[in-house]
């Protein structure tokens, strides 16, 4: 398997090209993707943390978005070895992870994570308190958790304020807001989990957009301006795949918009396959449109360098490594400005420093038994 013709090799050059995103001046256009790894005892990061992203950082990737870590709300997080960012030892932990990746050049967000009514797929384990969401609804007709009061949701929108305001005051380069894969702000966009009948609910994407817009503008306010905030995004729920929040484009704009006014600088468009199109009539995939709609800079993301996608990786199959032609086609169109790459940077930590040398042939397969260590 050729991993790179001959005639895609001037994207190489332009993935590993210097880029400015909202003010951030990074190395490359590589992102390592957000991934819970849940080592971190306590929701505080250790030193094997710290080493595990410095270890991603010197070896060319541009940017990291951490794994998923929770806001501090009772039943943020559904898994007892999430992060924290919340609290004297993990806010520590966090100031560890950063002194680590900054010295070894890249730049680094965190992921900030609320699961909503999302109980953890593997283990039984439950927070102090009830899960909470919008309507107390994972999907629809599946009770779990609490139905959030107003007073839940105020609180939660000052949780999310709070670890991005602690974020810019650590130092780290801008924060992501976990709004996809049907999670806790994801679950207010979708109808199948959003039937409330306040400001917080409504019969249209864009009434929807409610939550994620409050959440972003507190944000702002406690980073003030010039600080980068992205949004993840999906149109897929990992509890209804088939879901789709925005049929048309009119309709994602009337999704995305919204998001932008209230003052998101980067949307990163999660995907399981990034070469898919996302409508009928154009091969432009998700990050494709949202850049097109928006005007924002996007990041793509999904099976990039791997034969397979990640949902069926967790289900035991193997993906090999794959050519990077199309991703490179798109890049040099300037489709997205940013790629994230996820299991193909647990599999090979030096994934950028082989894919920026041509040392394709010296990659690895992804196989979800990697995951068992954190390396
Ligand atoms: C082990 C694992 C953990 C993940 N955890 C998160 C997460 O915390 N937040 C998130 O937005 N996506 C998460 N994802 C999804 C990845 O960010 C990424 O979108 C997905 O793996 C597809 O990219 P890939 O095909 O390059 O792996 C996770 C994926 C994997 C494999």
């Amino acid at each position: 398997m050729k991993h790179c013709s001959d005639g895609a090799r001037s994207g190489v050059a332009r993935l590993f090209e210097p880029v400015d995103i909202a003010g951030l001046s990074l190395r490359n256009r590589v992102v390592m993707a957000p991934m819970t790894r849940s080592f971190s005892p306590g929701g505080v990061p250790g030193p094997d943390v710290a080493a595990y992203y410095r270890r991603r950082a010197e070896n060319d990737v541009g940017l990291i978005i951490t794994e998923g870590t929770a806001i501090d709300r009772p039943s943020a997080a559904n898994d007892p070895g999430v992060p924290h960012f919340h609290g004297e030892a993990a806010l520590a932990g966090w100031t560890r992870v950063l002194e680590a990746v900054h010295g070894a050049g890249g730049k680094i967000w965190p992921q900030l994570w609320h699961v909503g009514a999302l109980r953890s797929a593997s283990g039984s384990w439950r927070p102090p308190q009830p899960f909470e969401s919008p309507s107390g609804l994972s999907r629809p007709g599946r009770e779990s958790g609490v139905a959030m009061t107003e007073a839940d949701i105020e609180a939660t929108i000052d949780a999310f304020a709070r670890a991005a305001g602690d974020a810019k005051r650590l130092g780290f380069d801008g924060v992501e807001l976990h709004g996809a894969h049907g999670y806790l702000i994801d679950q207010f966009f979708w109808d199948g989990s959003n039937q409330r009948t306040d400001r917080f609910g409504g019969a249209t994407i864009a009434e929807r957009t409610r939550f994620a817009c409050e959440v972003i503008r507190a944000v702002r306010a406690a980073t003030g301006p010039g600080f980068p905030i992205c949004i993840r995004l999906s149109q897929w729920k990992q509890q209804h795949f088939p879901a789709r929040l925005a049929l048309t484009p009119d309709e994602m704009a009337s999704w995305l918009q919204p998001l932008a006014d209230a003052g998101v600088d980067v949307i990163h468009c999660s995907t399981r396959r990034f070469w898919e199109p996302e409508f009928e009539g154009s091969d432009l995939n998700f990050a494709g449109w949202a850049k097109k709609l928006t005007g924002l800079p996007t990041i793509t993301v999904g099976s990039v360098g791997l034969t397979g996608e990640f949902v069926a990786s967790f289900g035991g199959e193997k993906s090999e490594p794959a050519s990077l032609d199309e991703l490179l086609r798109r890049l040099e169109r300037e489709e997205f400005d940013l790629v994230a790459v996820g299991r193909a940077l647990i599999a090979n930590p030096d994934w950028a420093r082989k894919v920026r040398e041509g040392r394709f042939d010296e990659l690895a397969a992804y196989d979800r038994s990697i995951l068992a260590e954190l390396a």
